[in-house]
This record gives structure tokens, C-alpha cells and sequence, in this order.
């Protein structure tokens, strides 16, 4: 079977046995992939953090069980499934311990191969109206979303909520919180961007590039008090700007890592404001588990910009990496 490997911080593509599997493991022949920023970090690395060589990276993916070890009880051959990317937290809050093992990461690998095993607990089965390459784009960036602006949102149906660039994240978002009936501000580098954005159903768009002051565009449209949740994908120095923005007593849901993992802030403001700094770290199996009721329910459609062949993964990184995908970018094999 073919597979993509890191080797000195590049994506490098090799070929192996379909790999045998424990009792509690399963089988899985890899329908799609889908993206993350996540993957371009793991690959090349990022500051002092070096990639692990030989990893296979990729957390999400979607497949069909080919064969299950014989203590395995949750699936049988034939099911169609997704990995899940942190197979420790099944339940409850999270602790040190449940972010071990993530797909991907530092500690196993991930799902960049045309079979893959598992075990049971990295996989859940997903609704039958999505496609393999739409149900691949769930793991990561939808649970996210599906934290941040249901499990530990506290808003209520007419507040606002800004969204922050239109990439993965950015997108499931939106879609949830325009079933949750909040009002959307979205931010973006492109006009093209957020005219789609506004097809998908934002009230309001900002060009954060073209905007000079784009932080006082968000105050504007919240009569100068400031949003109630705002999702930053970008953190670093950009929690300041999201701290401008947000209202008293309101959330800074703070996902993303793309301008690094430290910025200044005005801890004075933070008090002043009584804002809220919630980090989010994608979810648990039993969130999974909600958000795909929901998803099921609503026929929640993911958005994928782009697919690729799996003999074009490195081109599909690049594309990525551009940042000019609007939503998932994915992978079909
Ligand atoms: N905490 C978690 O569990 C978790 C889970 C998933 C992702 N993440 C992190 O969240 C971030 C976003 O992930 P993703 O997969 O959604 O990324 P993505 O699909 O690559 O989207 C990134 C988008 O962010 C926008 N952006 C980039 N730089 C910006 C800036 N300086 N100011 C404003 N917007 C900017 C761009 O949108 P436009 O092109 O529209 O300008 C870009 O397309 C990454 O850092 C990722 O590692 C964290």
C-alpha cells in the first residue's frame, strides 16, 4: 500500500505492507482525507518544535472497515467510518492525559495511507447522506467549530458571534452558528471569500486586509458595544485585536495557532471587560457524537473548496499552505 511519510520536514510519499491488526484494532481501506492546518505544522514543524521523522501525519479521514480484531465490539466489516483525532477523550472534561496519542501527532500516526489500523476507539461511524470526502472533513475542524459555538458558547439566539477568516473552522462555524440563530460577522482576506460567505448565509462581512481599522468596523456594527463570542483561528498577537472587538462580559474562543502561540495583551482590558478567555481543544467522542445529530438532522453539507487525487497530496499541502481555499481542502483515493 502507498503512504505518505515526513522526512526532513517534507511530505514524502513510500510504499508498505497492509499493516496486521490487534485484537481491539480495525482495519480501515481510506476513502478521503481532509486537511488541517494542523498537518502543515506536523509536517514542517513550527519554532523550537521539530516534526517527528518517519511520522505519517493526518488526522482526518473517512473509510471502510476491511476487517476487525476479534475483541472489537463497536464495528463490523463493511461500516463506513471517520478517525477521531484524540481517541483518549471519549467522555467528560478534558485532562492531560486524554490529548495522548492524537492522530497524527507527536505520539502515533496519523491516517495519510490508503489502509490504515485503528484502534476501536479512534473511529466512529458517520450518517449515510455524506459523502466519504465530506465526512472526512468532520474530525477536526467541525468538532471545533461544534465546541466553540455549542458546548462552551453560552449565547443566545440573536446575539453575534465573529468569525475569523473563512478557512475550516471558520466555515462549520458559521454553519452552526447560523442554526443556532446567532447573528455572523466574518472577516476575510478576500472580497471573493466573503461574497460566498455571505450566500452561506453571514450578515455581515469585513475585509480585514482592505479594512484599514477593521476592529472598529465589528465595534460599528454592534452599536460600539462589541460581540458577544468572537472564534480566533489566528491567536498570537491577534488576541488583541479579538479583545477590541469582543463585549463586556463576552467570549474569546481562542482555536488557532496561524500567527503562533504567543501575543501581548492588555490584561487591564481583559478585567475591565470581564471578558472571558476560553481555549478550545477540538472535543470528546460524546460531543463527535452531538454534533453528528445535529449534522444528520439539519443535512449539514460541509464546504470543500478543492479535491485532490491522493497521488497529488504534496499539491494539495501547497494549496493549503496559500491559504486560498475557502473551507476544507480534501484528498480522494
Ligand atoms: N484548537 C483546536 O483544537 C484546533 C482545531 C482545528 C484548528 N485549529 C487551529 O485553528 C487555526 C485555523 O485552522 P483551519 O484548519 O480552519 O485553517 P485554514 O483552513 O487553513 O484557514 C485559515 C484561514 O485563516 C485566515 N487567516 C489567516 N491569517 C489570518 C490573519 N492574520 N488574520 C485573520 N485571518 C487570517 C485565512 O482566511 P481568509 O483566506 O478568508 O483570509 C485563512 O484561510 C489553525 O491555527 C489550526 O491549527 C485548532
Amino acid at each position: 500500500m502507498k503512504l505518505f511519510k515526513i522526512s526532513n520536514g517534507k511530505l514524502q510519499v513510500t510504499t508498505t505492507q497492509i499493516p496486521e491488526i490487534k485484537p481491539n484494532e480495525v482495519l480501515v481501506k481510506i476513502k478521503a482525507i481532509s486537511l488541517n492546518y494542523r498537518d502543515i505544522l506536523v509536517t514542517e514543524g513550527s519554532g523550537k518544535w521539530k516534526p517527528t521523522e518517519n511520522r505519517i501525519p493526518g488526522s482526518d479521514a473517512a473509510g471502510k472497515v476491511v476487517r476487525v480484531g476479534n475483541t472489537v465490539t463497536k464495528f463490523k466489516e463493511g461500516d463506513n467510518v471517520t478517525s477521531l483525532i484524540l481517541p483518549n477523550w471519549e467522555t467528560g472534561q478534558l485532562n492531560a492525559n486524554k490529548l495522548k496519542e492524537s492522530l497524527g501527532g507527536s505520539d502515533r500516526d496519523g491516517i495519510m495511507a490508503e489502509y490504515v489500523v485503528l484502534p476501536e476507539k479512534a473511529l466512529h461511524k458517520f450518517p449515510n447522506y455524506l459523502s466519504f470526502e465530506e465526512a472526512a472533513t468532520l474530525p477536526v475542524a467541525a468538532l471545533t467549530a461544534w465546541n466553540s459555538v455549542v458546548e462552551q458558547s453560552n449565547l443566545k439566539l440573536g446575539d453575534t458571534i465573529l468569525l475569523i477568516g473563512t478557512g475550516g473552522v471558520s466555515l462549520f462555524a458559521l454553519q452552526l452558528a447560523k442554526l443556532a440563530g446567532y447573528r455572523v460577522i466574518i472577516t476575510s482576506s478576500s472580497d471573493k471569500k466573503l461574497q460566498k460567505a455571505t450566500a452561506l448565509g453571514a450578515h455581515h462581512t469585513i475585509n480585514y486586509k482592505t479594512t484599514k481599522n477593521w476592529t472598529k468596523e465589528v465595534l460599528k456594527l454592534t452599536n460600539n458595544k462589541g460581540v458577544d463570542q468572537v472564534i480566533d483561528v489566528v491567536g498570537g498577537s491577534h488576541i488583541s485585536q479579538s479583545l477590541q472587538c469582543v463585549k463586556s462580559e463576552g467570549t474569546i474562543s481562542m482555536v488557532g495557532v496561524i500567527d503562533g502561540t504567543s501575543g501581548v495583551i492588555d490584561t487591564g482590558t481583559i478585567m475591565m471587560k470581564a471578558a472571558r478567555i476560553q481555549g478550545i481543544e477540538t472535543g470528546s467522542t460524546e460531543m463527535y457524537n452531538n454534533m453528528l445529530r445535529a449534522f444528520q438532522l439539519h443535512e449539514i453539507h460541509p464546504v470543500i473548496d478543492k479535491t485532490f487525487a491522493f497521488d497529488d497530496t504534496l499539491e494539495a499541502f501547497a494549496y493549503l499552505k496559500k491559504a486560498k481555499h475557502m473551507g476544507k481542502v480534501s484528498i480522494t483515493l
